[in-house]
């Protein structure tokens, strides 16, 4: 037998048992005549002792780090007892040893806080993976997918998979593309998701379904995005958008207390996609704190924010105010107090060009009841105060306002009150806030091209009540400024996201399911009857045959598992993850390929400069 026991596993109890263990050499300290080893497999570390009847054996076999080692000996109570080590009270005392294998010195130290860099544990990701922090990432994505799978089997849910040599599916990115040997000059395009799968599962009356399942997306890289990603793919048949909010939060609930013990038992808060755009400045609120922002402006955009209040500013003859398209304030708690250098660094903070406002006015409400503001030329202690009233500022709070073209403001304005909220500690890791965004635009319009884009994807329902709007009105702009008097642009979509800490960790949508106004949506994003046909007769076709109505929902599933366990990045919970520019750096992929490979497939390569 290797091994009777994991190195995870002896306690006193085994005290005087003859055991064997095999893992690897995580350190070797000697004390004059004994040597202390750390043997290490993936459920924990055991202190090994070899006494001086080794050392002739150890003198002609020398360990080093990571080699790997059966030993067979004695289970011993300690004298030291080491209370940090679940195997802490005893150690073995070895009889005998085997190196299993030898190992190369590693290019980095094999422990939680290891000094290796992101490139060079990428391209030792088998040594990285041997490292304690890493692999309880592994293990809570394992718990997570064992509680999806748990709470869906439970439910009715069938794992059905789908292929992934297909064509094109349009969920906004660039397809990666296979070309096919069989079929010269034809490519395979990889699953951006399985979305017209899953729907027409449900024509054929698979009516819970769902996968875990891996996507592929050719698009820009940041921290919570992968060229390659899993979800947790599901769609439900005969259902309206409360049926599915209802299963999918409860879903997300279950996945909370089985991974980490949380009864969130309130139920999901809601918000407007407009009220989210406008009260927290993006589509995807962190609601662990408030800090609110307050428009200033009435604004004449697609979003109709209701509770814009431009009374507050007008007639003070403050140009950047006066000038600016959008004006927005928020409050910041407990921060009256600061000092002249940190409002200086909050406006350097926001004119860095990835912020790009031109400059902060801020307001102090001081505890003697005064107002200090760096615009008091312009406004009096009044306005000032009823300014920071309305954004429900009190004593020792700061206001700050950023003023400027309607979208870039929003977005900074979003951006300052994350960066404030992340410096006041106001933003937990270990607190977890869900939330629904719903009513979201059906469309978007894409001013460059001249046309209408699907906000979410082309199968998305409009709400029942503007299916009319959009069956009556034709999509076409003559001036493409002027869009947002287009009947379309108010039109708003049976689709939701699920929002978690400030990451969209799912979206999903109630799906378009007659012919017809499948057709005039495709058209409404300018396909014409021949595209529509060549891209998606199979899914027309099949809405002929007694389609069910339906929606469904695909939950990020490294981005689940990156919140739940408190990191930015979705790679530190895959297991061989890319690099930022797409590349395994491990595998060194993508590479050329050989002639003989570009000859199967006739394919001569020309690249274009
Ligand atoms: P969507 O495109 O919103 O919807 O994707 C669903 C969820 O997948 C996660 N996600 C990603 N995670 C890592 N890397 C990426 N590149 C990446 N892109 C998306 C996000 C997102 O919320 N077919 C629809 C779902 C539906 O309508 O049912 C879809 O794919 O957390």
């Amino acid at each position: 037998m290797f091994r009777t026991h994991t190195c995870g596993e002896l306690r006193a109890s085994h005290v005087n048992q003859t055991v064997t263990l095999a893992g690897w050499v995580q350190t070797i300290r000697k004390f004059g005549s004994i040597t202390f080893i750390d043997l290490r497999d993936r459920y924990g570390i055991t202190q090994l002792l070899f006494n001086e009847s080794l050392n002739t054996e150890l003198e002609k076999n020398p360990l080093g780090r990571e080699f790997v080692l059966q030993v067979n000996g004695t289970v011993a109570e300690r004298s030291n007892k080491n209370p940090q080590l679940p195997t802490g009270d005893i150690e073995l005392l070895v009889t005998d040893f085997t190196i299993l294998n030898a190992a190369a010195t590693p290019p980095f130290t094999i422990q939680d806080d290891t000094d290796g860099g992101d490139d060079l544990r990428m391209r030792y990701r088998y040594l990285d993976l041997r490292r304690g922090a890493v692999r309880k990432n592994l293990e809570l994505r394992y718990a997570v997918n064992r509680a999806a799978r748990n709470y869906l089997h439970q439910h009715g849910f069938l794992d059905i998979e789908t292929p992934f040599l297909i064509k094109s599916t349009p969920e906004g990115a660039r397809d990666f593309v296979v070309p096919s040997r069989m079929n010269p000059g034809q490519f395979y395009a990889l699953p951006q998701s399985p979305q017209t799968f899953k729907q027409l599962l449900m024509v054929s009356g698979y009516d819970r379904y769902y996968q875990i399942v891996k996507c592929f997306r050719d698009e820009d890289l940041r921290a919570d995005r992968q060229p390659e990603f899993t979800q947790i793919d599901c769609e439900m048949a005969f259902v309206e958008q409360e049926d599915i909010l209802h299963m999918f939060e409860e879903l997300i609930k279950s996945i909370f207390k089985e991974v980490k013990n949380i009864d969130y038992t309130e139920s999901v808060q809601r918000m407007t996609w407009e009220e989210a755009m406008w009260t927290y400045g993006n589509d995807k609120p962190d609601i662990r704190f408030g800090m609110q922002l307050l428009n200033l402006k009435k604004p004449d955009s697609v979003y109709r924010d209701r509770n814009a209040s431009p009374e507050l500013i007008d007639g003070a003859d403050f140009k950047v105010f006066d000038e600016a398209e959008t004006v927005i304030a928020l409050a910041v708690p407990g921060a009256a107090e600061y000092t002249r250098k940190q409002t200086d660094e909050l406006t350097d903070w926001v004119k860095r060009p990835q912020i790009g406002m031109k400059g902060l006015v801020y307001i102090k409400c001081l505890a003697d009841g005064s107002y200090k503001s760096s615009v008091d030329k312009f406004y009096s202690e009044e306005k000032l105060k009823a300014i920071a009233d309305a954004c429900g500022a009190t004593t020792g709070d700061l206001v700050l306002v950023v003023a400027g073209a309607e979208e870039r403001t929003r977005k900074a304005a979003s951006e300052l009150r994350l960066e404030l909220g992340e410096r006041l500690g106001l933003r937990k890791k270990d607190e977890f806030k869900l939330l629904w965004v719903l009513d979201f635009p059906l469309f978007e319009y894409d001013e460059e091209g001249n046309r209408w884009v699907a906000r979410h994807h082309p199968f998305t329902a409009p709400k029942p009540a503007q299916i009319q709007t959009m069956i009556k009105n034709e999509p076409s702009i003559h001036d493409a400024s002027k869009y947002l008097d287009h009947p379309y642009a108010q039109i708003k979509a049976n689709a939701y996201d699920m929002v978690l800490n400030g990451n969209e960790i799912g979206g999903g949508s109630i799906r378009i399911y007659q012919r017809e106004l499948q057709e005039k949506m495709f058209a409404a994003l300018g396909m014409d009857k021949e595209e529509q046909q060549h891209k998606f007769g199979f899914l027309l076709g099949a809405f002929e045959y007694g389609a069910p109505p339906h929606g469904g929902i695909a939950f990020g599933f490294d981005r689940l598992c990156s919140i739940l366990g408190g990191s930015e990045s979705i790679r530190d919970f895959i297991a061989f993850p890319k690099n930022n520019a797409g590349r395994d750096v491990m595998l060194d992929a993508p590479a050329s390929i050989d002639d003989k490979q570009f000859d199967e497939l006739q394919i001569r390569l020309d690249l274009k400069k």
